[in-house]
C-alpha cells in the first residue's frame, strides 16, 4: 500500500504542500501520496485519526490547527515543545503520534541557503505571536549577538522573550522601545495580511542588512516594500516554506531533497498564478 501523507489546515485550498511534497517525492524516488484535507474547526483530532485509520504515516499542520496538534501528540520534539506548536505529525511503529516543528529550522535553513550569516548579528524580530514562538529556538542556536523582540502588545513579546532568555540574549517589548541598528529584520507579524506596516523607525538597517518577511506573496509585501529603499536586502518567506517542507519530508522518508528547483517552480508559479 502506498505511504499517505497530507496537510490539514482549514481553509485548505490553496495550500502549495501538495505541489511541494509531489515535487519532492518525485525528485528522490520515492512512492507516496500526498494530499491537501480540511479539518472541521472543531474536530482536528478526529480528522487525523480517521487519516490514520485509513493508512496515514504523517501530516503537515497548518492554520489554524498547528495548537490541537500539539495537543494530541504522544510524543513531542523538543523543539515542538519549546514552539508550543506542531506543523508535522509523525505516526510511530506503534501507532502512537509523535509531533514535531519544522518551521523555524524552515527559516534558518532559508537564511543558509541565501549566504546569510547569523552568528554575531543583531537580529529584529516583530511581532510575538505564534509564528514567532516557532522560530526562536533556531535563530538563537545560530547564535547571534542579540535578538531583540517588538510587538504592538508589548506585554506579549516581554513574556515571549522570557520563556526562550535561557537560550541566549533575547528581550522583548513595545515599538517604543527598539534602538540602534539590526543586520537582519525579521517580520513576524500578520500585518502584512491586512496592508499594514509596523511603525518602524527609518533608521533600522545597519549597512548590509536583510530584511526578511516570514510572509510571501506574488508582489513584495508592504514590509518589503518599506525596507527596500532604506538599504535592506529583501528575502520574503517563500523559501522557508520550501524548507520547512523538506525538513518534514526528511523526518518521514530519511532522504533530504534538493530545495533549489522547487523554489524557482514555485516562483514562476507565483508570477503567473498557477497553482
Ligand atoms: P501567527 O500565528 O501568525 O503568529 P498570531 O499568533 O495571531 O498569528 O500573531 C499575530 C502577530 O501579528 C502578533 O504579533 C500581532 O500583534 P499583537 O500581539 O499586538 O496582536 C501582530 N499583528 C497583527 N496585525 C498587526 C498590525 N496591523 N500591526 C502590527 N502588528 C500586527
Amino acid at each position: 500500500m502506498t505511504d499517505r501523507y497530507c496537510v490539514f489546515g482549514n481553509p485548505i485550498k490553496h495550500s502549495k504542500s501538495p505541489f511541494i511534497h509531489g515535487e519532492f517525492a518525485h525528485q528522490t524516488h520515492q512512492t507516496i501520496e500526498y494530499t491537501a484535507q480540511q479539518a472541521p474547526l472543531d474536530g482536528f483530532a478526529n480528522a487525523w485519526r480517521a487519516f490514520v485509520d485509513v493508512g496515514g504515516r504523517g501530516a503537515n499542520v497548518t492554520v489554524p490547527f498547528k495548537g490541537d496538534a500539539f495537543a494530541l501528540c504522544d510524543t513531542l520534539s523538543h523543539r515542538a515543545r519549546r514552539a508550543g506548536a506542531v506543523n508535522t505529525l509523525i505516526v510511530g511503529g506503534n501507532g502512537r503520534t509523535y509531533g514535531d516543528t519544522t518551521d523555524g529550522i524552515g527559516l534558518v535553513r532559508d537564511l543558509a541557503y541565501h549566504r546569510v550569516a547569523l552568528i554575531g548579528k543583531r537580529i529584529l524580530v516583530v511581532g510575538a505571536g505564534g509564528a514567532v514562538r516557532g522560530v526562536l529556538e533556531p535563530l538563537l542556536a545560530e547564535q547571534p549577538s542579540e535578538v531583540v523582540v517588538v510587538n504592538r502588545t508589548a506585554e506579549k513579546a516581554e513574556q515571549l522573550t522570557d520563556d526562550f532568555a535561557d537560550l541566549g540574549t533575547i528581550r522583548g517589548g513595545g515599538f517604543d522601545t527598539l534602538s540602534g541598528q539590526f543586520d537582519i529584520v525579521i517580520n513576524g507579524t500578520s500585518a502584512s495580511l491586512s496592508g499594514d506596516l509596523p511603525p518602524l523607525p527609518d533608521t533600522l538597517f545597519a549597512a548590509n542588512a536583510w530584511a526578511y518577511d516570514m510572509m510571501y506573496g506574488p508582489e513584495p509585501t508592504i514590509f518589503l516594500q518599506w525596507a527596500g529603499p532604506r538599504g535592506a536586502k529583501l528575502l520574503d518567506g517563500l523559501g522557508m516554506l520550501v524548507e520547512q517542507a523538506a525538513e518534514s519530508f526528511f523526518l518521514w522518508r530519511n532522504v533530504r531533497p534538493e530545495t533549489a528547483p522547487v523554489r524557482e517552480m514555485l516562483r514562476k508559479s507565483l508570477e503567473f498564478d498557477e497553482l
